[in-house]
């Protein structure tokens, strides 16, 4: 059986002004304050919501991370933001690379790489987002394609206590439609041997495994009790205490 414990992550996206986001954080931290769920738990809010959730959270059992970063530490680089200035703010984890990123910023695993190499300079633990689209799936290309996103996405150094993968099919993000079990395991299997090739068996044996894309409390428990599923970078479950909070106790 697997040691790695279970990440459950929050990825707010563009949703949410500050009394919803704290309110949403609050309610999380207020739960893992009487009861530990069997797994790490992290939200992921708008930056405009970073400093006033870490703030609200700090000295809780709830990670507090970004959605994105840049891969420079300062410069000039107008409206971004580096992975220090979400380390100061009292971030633990950064996204890269979520489809939606790759799609709306046309951001090639080029630049996911250098993001998540300046996430694990500035301290911080990446999770790196990878996954194919329908069409790509339907021609029969998906581990294939996982692979290659995987193999140009992973930063140099990257290891167990750095980084975090997630797997999230495009086809499945936001659209109600979740991978089964069966999809969802040959994927992250398929990853994992990936990355045995890429960090070694042992790294490879501990590195967390996310499973993104319409997880909802009614399906998580099936998902995460998958051998290579190490948890779950959710979206819009991720925006109710009560449906967020369920999926960590499925862990
Ligand atoms: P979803 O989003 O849970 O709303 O499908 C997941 C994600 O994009 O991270």
């Amino acid at each position: 059986m697997t040691t790695r414990r279970k990440l459950i992550a929050g990825n707010w996206k563009m949703n949410g002004l500050k009394a919803d986001g704290l309110a949403l954080a609050k309610g999380i931290a207020d739960k893992l304050a009487s009861a530990s769920p069997n797994c790490d738990m992290l939200v992921c809010p708008p930056f405009t919501l970073v400093a006033p959730v870490a703030e609200a959270v700090a000295g809780s059992k709830l990670a507090v991370g970004g959605q994105d970063c840049h891969a420079k530490t300062s410069g000039a680089h107008t409206g971004d933001t580096s992975p220090a200035m979400l380390a100061d703010l009292g971030c633990k984890y950064a996204i890269v690379g979520h489809s939606e990123r790759r799609t709306d910023h046309a951001e090639t695993d080029a630049v996911v790489k250098a993001k998540a190499a300046a996430a694990l300079s500035a301290g911080l633990i990446a999770i790196v987002c990878i996954g194919e689209t329908l069409a790509q799936r339907d021609a029969g290309q998906t581990i294939e394609v996982n692979r290659s996103q995987l193999n140009g996405s992973l930063p140099e150094g990257a290891d167990a206590a750095n980084t975090v993968i997630a797997y999230e099919p495009v086809w499945a993000i936001g659209t109600g439609r979740v991978a089964t079990p069966a999809q969802a395991q040959e994927v992250h299997a398929a990853i994992r041997a990936e990355l045995v090739k890429l960090v070694g068996a042992e790294q490879a044996g501990k590195m967390r495994i996310l499973y993104g894309g319409s997880m909802k409390p009614d399906n998580a428990k099936e998902l995460l009790a998958l051998p290579d599923v190490d948890g779950g970078l959710i979206g819009g479950a991720a925006l109710k205490v009560a449906d967020f909070w369920a999926i960590a106790e499925s862990c």
